[in-house]
């Protein structure tokens, strides 16, 4: 039923997605690694794939779903728009850089209150899980947090001689050369690789601070650290000199071997983050379900739109103009 639907899809855009695929696949692998068995049946239930491929098949259907007419509504769901000076001033503010109440913040609040709806349609609910599995990948990428140059997409450089940009770089061009492919199983062996960092290497001691404070009843607070986090890269990794010298730069091999690393940790971020909220997800379904069988009155749930997410409308920005008016896509690099 919906493979088709994702074939649709996939033929609307070829090249690059945000974090690529082998970014989003990664961190979907990561994610079915550390998730409990009883949130891999939910989500297999769901998403309809008893495979252990279940997230990963998911993990870039929203960059899809975002050339379809259906869904050209999400486009603005995959970012937001942090408005910074690096290498000085790096900082998130909801009110103004997630514009008209729709970005990647105010997405995964809504998708983690409909995922977990009784009312909507098995389609809905399973749109709501492939959108958190991709949003909280895209949401470590420093450039989905930020709006300088539409995230970096119009700064034009060169990736070992092949003409890109710095947006595509970090989404594509960097994960790529590290891995040296993107098919589903070189992301399986980054994952491999990843958890290992995550479970007894370099990220074993950061791994708590990744998920500290995480709270699935309050999405937006949580995702606005993340997005601070990400964010907080960009003044010192991913522009440490400032924009200028980025501008038709080579990117390969000096600025790689600089931010390669950071790359590799916010993947796994991304994915052990994954897990924990999907597990939290998971641990609260059941519970309500637990709740409605017994016939005890499981609180009403409203807002299923995410309307109460959307902040008082104001005039639109400079920047905001120019997103309009290019429909939020960005020729063939998607941010
Ligand atoms: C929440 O998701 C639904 C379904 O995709 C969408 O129609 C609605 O506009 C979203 N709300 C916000 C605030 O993003
Ligand atoms: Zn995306």
């Amino acid at each position: 039923m919906f493979s088709s639907l994702a074939l649709l899809g996939l033929t609307a855009i070829q090249g690059a997605n945000a974090w690529g695929s082998l970014g989003h696949e990664t961190v979907a692998y990561i994610a079915s690694h550390y998730v409990e068995t009883a949130t891999k049946n939910w989500a297999q239930d769901i998403l309809d794939d008893t495979s252990k491929d279940y997230l990963a098949n998911v993990a870039t259907w929203a960059d899809s779903y975002r050339y379809t007419s259906a869904g050209k509504f999400s486009a603005p769901y995959h970012f937001i728009d942090a408005q910074d000076d690096p290498p000085n001033s790096c900082n998130v503010d909801y009110d103004r850089d997630c514009t008209g109440g729709k970005c990647v913040v105010a997405a995964i609040a809504n998708y983690t209150t409909r995922v977990q709806s009784n009312s909507l349609s098995d389609t809905q609910v399973n749109y709501a899980l492939r959108f958190i599995v991709h949003f909280l990948g895209d949401i470590t990428q420093p450039l989905h947090d930020e709006s300088y140059d539409l995230g970096g997409n119009d700064i034009d450089v060169t990736f070992n001689g092949d003409d890109t940009n710095l947006h595509a770089s970090w989404d594509t061009s960097i994960p790529e050369q590290l891995i040296g492919g993107y098919s589903l199983s070189d992301a399986q062996d980054w994952a491999n690789d990843l958890i290992k960092e995550i479970d007894s290497g370099s990220y074993e001691s950061q791994k708590a601070s990744w998920v500290s404070g995480l709270d699935i009843n309050d999405a937006k607070d949580s995702a606005m650290a993340w997005a601070t986090d990400a964010n907080a890269f960009v003044c010192s990794v991913v522009a440490p000199n400032g924009w200028d010298g980025l501008e038709n730069a080579e990117l390969y091999p000096d600025y790689y071997n600089g931010v390669v690393d950071t790359v590799s940790l916010q993947i796994a971020k991304g994915g052990y983050r994954l897990a924990k909220w999907l597990d939290a997800i998971a641990a609260q379904a059941a519970s309500k379900k637990v709740k409605r069988e017994a016939g005890d009155v499981v609180e009403v749930e409203e807002d299923l739109n995410g309307d109460s997410l959307i902040p008082a409308r104001r005039p639109l920005t400079a920047i905001e103009r120019r997103r309009a008016a290019i429909g939020f896509g960005c020729g063939d690099h998607t941010h």
